[in-house]
């Protein structure tokens, strides 16, 4: 029951608008924010939050931020002696407006140390022995690229930012887990709109005999295309009202693997994820409503069952 999460520490901050803007315009905010974030620190305070054994590898920069970054995962129960404080540079940092309407948001984020994860770094006994380890794609390919080719356990790449994925990488993942625009980009395809069927086609060529990809479809819930060639799922996300999606992708990745590094099948750790990161909607923030495991429990008798698709 261990869970390694290789990856990205950022301090966001959040704006709050009623509109998101376009190209060239500009909007006013009405609120703004500092909060803990970054995909790869977002996944692992969520899988921290539902259950014990969780390593976060990555660097902050030797700056207030980067203190306030390991303390914040800390809180969610995840072991940070392996977030390293690098000198001369910033702790990255993400600008997110959100629309209150809606929660949806945009993102823009600067690495600063990040980007200076090396494979030396990942080249470590959490990521050799970790029951599953997570990856996304804040901190340098080669690094994410280093840590699939020593991992021991189960590997589960979230492509976020989408990024071209060296076939070495691609080669070594059990479990691919996109979202709808980051699957077009890795497909090649336009981003336009898609039915969960469709969805599930454009995943079938990125399955492969080891990888299984599962697409997350915000409300709509996820699609899970398995490794064996075997029937596509649609699985529903329990009735919520969303106030900030921001992160809940992310909450997705880390309860997904919590639920893997349990020994649970893949649609029931889909069924899992679905529903952790449905509850994540309903606070603000990328960390603002994780659950614990047993919130979730108490939830999961409201997701609906999954249809083959
Ligand atoms: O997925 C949300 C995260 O993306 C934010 O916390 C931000 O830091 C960016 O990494
Ligand atoms: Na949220």
């Amino acid at each position: 029951m261990s869970v390694t999460v290789v990856g990205s520490l950022n301090e966001d901050v959040l704006i709050t608008v009623d509109r998101l803007p376009g190209r060239g315009e500009t909007v006013i905010g009405s609120t703004s924010a500092t909060a803990p974030g970054g995909k790869g620190a977002n996944q692992a305070a969520a899988a921290g939050r539902l259950g014990p054994g969780v390593h976060m590898i990555g660097r902050v920069g030797d700056d207030p931020a980067g203190a306030r970054m390991q303390a914040a995962l800390a809180e969610c129960r995840v072991n940070v002696s392996r977030v390293h404080r690098t000198a001369g540079v910033p702790t990255g940092s993400a600008t997110i407006p959100v629309e209150s309407g809606s929660g949806e948001n945009l993102i823009v984020v600067v690495p600063g140390a990040n980007a200076a994860l090396t494979p030396e770094d990942v080249d470590v006994a959490p990521v050799h022995r970790a029951d599953v380890l997570l990856l996304q794609l804040e901190v340098p390919m080669a690094t994410v690229t280093a840590a699939a080719g020593v991992a021991g356990g189960i590997v589960v790449l979230n492509p976020a930012p989408p990024a071209p994925l060296p076939a070495e990488l691609l080669e070594r993942i059990d479990v691919l887990v996109p979202n709808e625009h980051e699957l077009a980009a890795l497909a090649g395809v336009p981003d336009t709109e898609r039915s969960p069927a469709e969805t599930a086609d454009l995943a079938r060529g990125l399955a492969g005999r080891r990888t299984a990809v599962v697409v997350t479809l915000g409300a709509r819930g996820a699609v899970v295309v398995p490794s064996d060639g075997g029937p596509a799922l649609l699985q529903p996300p329990p009735p919520t009202t969303p106030v900030d999606t921001t992160g809940a992708g992310d909450c997705f990745c880390g309860a997904l693997c919590q639920a893997l590094s349990r020994g649970q099948s893949l649609p029931d750790a889909v069924r899992y994820a679905v529903t952790a990161a449905a509850l994540s909607t309903t606070g603000a923030g990328a960390r603002g409503a994780l659950p614990a495991n047993r919130d979730v429990q108490a939830a999961l008798g409201t997701t609906p069952a999954a249809r083959p698709l």
